[in-house]
């Protein structure tokens, strides 16, 4: 399982001060130099945290796969055909949220959403969908053309009890299984964490994960190499 790294949070601390630093280009060198397999960011539509220039940057110097995360929006569309990152995932965006909430609604989105897959696929960028583990929307993913869905593991990683933790554990299972079946790729993130990691790396189906909130918070105690390191290790942990 690959551990691509969600940069997000090296620009929300830079922006606390509205300076410079923490660099997030600099950041995603450091975690391909420490194993990372790629690098994610979000270009959101109110620039709270990745700005324009840094994603410039990152498409000049990611050397793994960058994965920009976007709204479909005609000016983030038109960003990404003259970014050219491997791959897009696309993620409904909400001004008010902390952060993503929910999966897409590609159910009742599909035509402006393979509209959006298609504009890609004519520029050779690959398309990731992020979707809540639910049939229907794994189904109407593939109707869209998308090459991969990301699982939410939100509600996964939220469990406050044993048995909540296992109902969500097996909706993410069955849901890997579903999109593979169905010859999707299938990737998962949100949330994830030190801790929670062990489940979802003894999913076959799941070939990526994206982690931001948990790796930088580490990364605060025992510095970025050490964080990125720990991480890939217990990917590497084998199947439990
Ligand atoms: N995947 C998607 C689609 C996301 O929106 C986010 C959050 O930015 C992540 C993964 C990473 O989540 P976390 O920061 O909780 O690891």
């Amino acid at each position: 399982m690959r551990l691509c790294v969600n940069i997000d949070h090296f620009a929300t601390l830079r922006e606390a001060r509205g300076g410079w630093e923490p660099d997030p280009v600099t950041a995603a060198q450091i975690c391909e130099l420490h194993g990372a397999e790629g690098i994610v960011c979000h270009l959101r539509e109110d620039r709270r945290h990745i700005n324009d220039r840094d994603l410039r940057l990152l498409r000049d110097s990611v050397k793994t796969k960058l994965d920009l995360e976007m709204a479909i929006t005609d000016e983030i569309l038109q960003i990404a055909v003259e970014t050219l990152p491997e791959l897009v995932t696309f993620v409904p965006e909400k001004r008010k949220e902390l952060t993503t909430e929910s999966g897409l609604d590609v159910l009742h989105q599909g035509e402006k959403i393979a509209q959006a897959v298609r504009m890609m696929h004519d520029h050779d960028i690959e398309v990731s969908l992020f979707v809540d583990p639910i049939d229907e929307q794994i189904e109407a993913s593939a109707e869209a053309g998308a090459d991969l869905i990301e699982l939410h593991t939100g509600e996964f990683a939220n469990a406050r009890s044993e048995e909540e933790l296992v109902e969500q554990l097996e909706r993410i299972k069955k849901a890997a299984a579903y999109g593979h079946t169905l010859g999707l790729g299938v990737n998962a993130g949100h949330g994830l964490n030190y801790i929670n990691i062990k489940y979802i790396r003894a999913i076959r189906e799941i070939e990526e994960v994206s982690i931001g909130h948990a790796l930088v918070a580490r990364a605060v105690f025992v510095g970025l190499p050490k964080a990125v390191e720990d991480l890939i290790a217990l990917l590497r942990g084998g199947f439990s």
